[in-house]
């Protein structure tokens, strides 16, 4: 039987995503790339980017080098592409729409991910074949599976919890 959801996910890929928008407030998008210890010399890319909170701060917080953010929701796109605009940093942040699962990552030295765990599940085997040696993962409230974590680092904040897990190639898989 043809669902609602499956049809439309024929003529409109960009609805075919399973992980829902919830952003990262941002002292704990800040805890997450002082964990990966951003600096001058890293391209960050946080997957499933959002209104590009991450990708922004990396570079005009801990001067990264550059930052890209992917995203499949073409309306989260155009936020975030409109705020890098208003921010004057088009050249050092780029917003891909685009799946995940699909764009190439081996240039990245740092990743910052807030996904559910079956698409990470499904990216795991993608980063470990793309991401090289040193490059950081930082995951927030999801553990990697089949992945060692460097470093756990839980947050309290007035509403929640949030927990935090850094990986490293070489270290970690
Ligand atoms: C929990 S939100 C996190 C947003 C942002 N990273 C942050 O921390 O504020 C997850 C984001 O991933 C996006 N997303 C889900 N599946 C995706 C996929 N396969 N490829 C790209 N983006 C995806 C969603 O649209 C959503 O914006």
């Amino acid at each position: 039987m043809w669902g609602a959801l499956e049809f439309w996910s024929i003529p409109f890929p960009e609805l075919n995503f399973t992980v829902p928008y919830v952003p990262t407030p941002k002292h704990v998008a800040r805890e997450m790339l002082k964990l990966a210890k951003v600096g001058p010399q890293d391209v960050v890319y946080d997957l499933g980017s959002g209104d590009g909170r991450i990708p922004i701060m990396a570079v005009e917080e801990f001067n990264a080098k550059k930052a890209v953010g992917i995203e499949i929701r073409s309306d989260l796109v155009q936020i975030a592409r409109e705020e890098v605009r208003k921010r004057g940093l088009e050249g050092r942040v780029e917003i891909i729409q685009g799946d995940v699962l699909e764009v190439p990552l081996g240039e990245a030295t740092v990743v910052t991910m807030f996904l559910l765990p079956d698409l990470m599940e499904l990216l795991r085997p993608k980063l470990e074949k793309e991401l090289r040696e040193g490059a950081r993962i930082v995951s927030h409230e999801y553990p990697m599976a089949k992945w060692k974590p460097v470093k756990v680092v839980r947050l309290e904040d007035k509403y929640m919890y949030h927990t935090l897990f850094l990986y490293e190639v070489g270290k970690s898989f």
